[in-house]
């Protein structure tokens, strides 16, 4: 019962929506004035947002305590569907104190075109918590220091939590390069029907795409029918670049080197938790939502620093039975590019000695663009280190990216205009 048409069924079977309909939304928006109000942070905004378009689906609201315990502690909800990120709605302990004799609390939020806060969603109020802030850091990040970005986000965030179904007033817009990709999970869904794509292989990423990257999602796309590249436009860490500048690499790369039939290009609204392993699993289970039948998991997927081992988000697939998933995880060791072979490769295929083996990743990328060097293009395509040299107004890096690459693209025009 995993496959529907070819594609997966949502996870626990039921692609959930959370918009109002007209009607209903005046009817609350009349009602508005006497709820208890909540500002809510981006990351809330975004797990608004998730939840309401069926992202997060079985998730119809945030996570009571109940709930909250179980996806702690045992890595599924009560009912034992399999879920390893909390979902919560963080609030003041003042606000939690007034919202427990209310139904139902409005939550406002700035999204990027809104000049003031203003209300986006209505959660009713089935439980107010406190949360176990040391428990949540040591179960879902495997750690309590603080210099985790997750963790310090826990520890930044209020104790008090409330549990509710979310009734989303409006979706947020986006800035014009992240709306220009933006498809909700019942639109890629019909998209992959109306192509005849049965297998899609999802991949998700928070950096810039280097060559390691589209050696993965094109060793994948080899055995299956479409590709979904879901880059996370949602919160970061503040060294990760912009969504916005990742947008303009990824669109660049997919109008140049992809197939354009077979892969569709869509942004993922949520944020970034970075607890690798758990996230991976998470990770799957959002781009099943979203009719994905096979998801990449590559070298410390969603880590950060030296958290996790390297292959720790291959291995926590093992404590799940296929169909629990009902997503296929396709692994990946760390790639590299190999001097001998003359392309990139991983160990599994290439036999020569680790001399000739050049590793990168997204956070060696973005140090060489911040010192003024520029990665070789076997690293960053020409186009894409243009865009980041750009980004980190590294003019020299940008020229010579701009003479080695000997292409046309947006970037490269921008830059000679200058
Ligand atoms: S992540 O936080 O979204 O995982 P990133 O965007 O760098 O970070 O990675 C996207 C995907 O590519 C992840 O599955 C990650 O494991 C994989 N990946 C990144 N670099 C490599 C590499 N050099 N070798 C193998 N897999 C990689």
């Amino acid at each position: 019962m995993t496959q529907f048409r070819g594609l997966s069924m949502p996870h626990g079977g039921v692609l959930v929506n959370r918009l109002l309909n007209r009607r209903d939304r005046e009817e609350w928006l009349r009602k508005l004035d006497k709820l208890p109000k909540l500002i809510a942070t981006p990351v809330d905004l975004a797990n608004i947002e998730m939840i309401s378009i069926g992202g997060y689906s079985p998730l119809t609201g945030f996570m009571d305590a109940k709930t909250y315990q179980s996806v702690i502690r045992t890595m599924r909800l009560p009912n034992g569907l399999v879920w390893t990120i909390p979902i919560l709605l963080p609030i003041p302990e003042e606000l939690a104190m007034e919202v427990k004799s209310s139904d139902a609390i409005v939550v406002f939020g700035k999204s990027h075109f809104d000049k003031e806060p203003k209300p986006y969603a209505i959660v009713s109020i089935c439980d107010v918590f406190r949360r176990n802030k040391e428990d949540e850091a040591k179960f879902v990040y495997g750690t309590t220091d603080a210099s985790h970005p997750g963790v310090e986000r826990i520890y930044n965030e209020p104790e008090w939590a409330v549990g509710g179904e979310v009734f989303a007033l409006e979706i947020p817009i986006h800035p014009p390069e992240i709306q220009v990709c933006y498809m909700k999970p019942a639109s890629t869904r019909s998209l992959f029907r109306a192509r005849g794509c049965r297998k899609v292989v999802g991949f998700q990423t928070r950096n810039p795409l280097h060559r390691a990257h589209e050696y993965l999602v094109k060793c994948a796309l080899e055995t299956v029918d479409g590709l979904f590249i879901h880059p996370l436009v949602g919160p970061t860490k503040s060294d990760d670049i912009p969504a916005e500048i990742r947008m303009k690499c990824y669109r660049v790369l997919v109008e140049k080197y992809f197939p354009k039939e077979r892969v569709v290009l869509a942004v993922n609204p949520a944020p970034m938790w970075y607890a690798g392993p758990r996230e991976a699993i998470f990770h799957a289970i959002v781009r099943k939502n979203y009719g994905c039948t096979h998801f990449i998991v590559g070298r410390d997927h969603a880590g950060v620093g030296k958290f996790y081992h390297p292959f720790a988000a291959h291995k926590i697939f093992d404590q799940f039975l296929p169909e629990e998933l009902g997503i296929t995880p396709i692994f990946f060791d760390d790639a590299f590019y190999c001097t001998k072979c003359e392309s990139m490769a991983t160990c599994k295929v290439c036999p020569h000695e680790p001399e000739c083996r050049i590793y990168f990743s997204g956070t060696k990328v973005r140090s060489q663009l911040k010192n003024g060097e520029i990665p070789p293009p076997y690293i960053t395509r020409p186009e894409v280190a243009i865009i980041l040299a750009n980004f980190y107004r590294n003019e020299g890096a940008a020229k010579a990216a701009v003479k080695r690459s000997g292409v046309e693209c947006d970037a490269v025009r921008d830059m000679k205009n200058q």
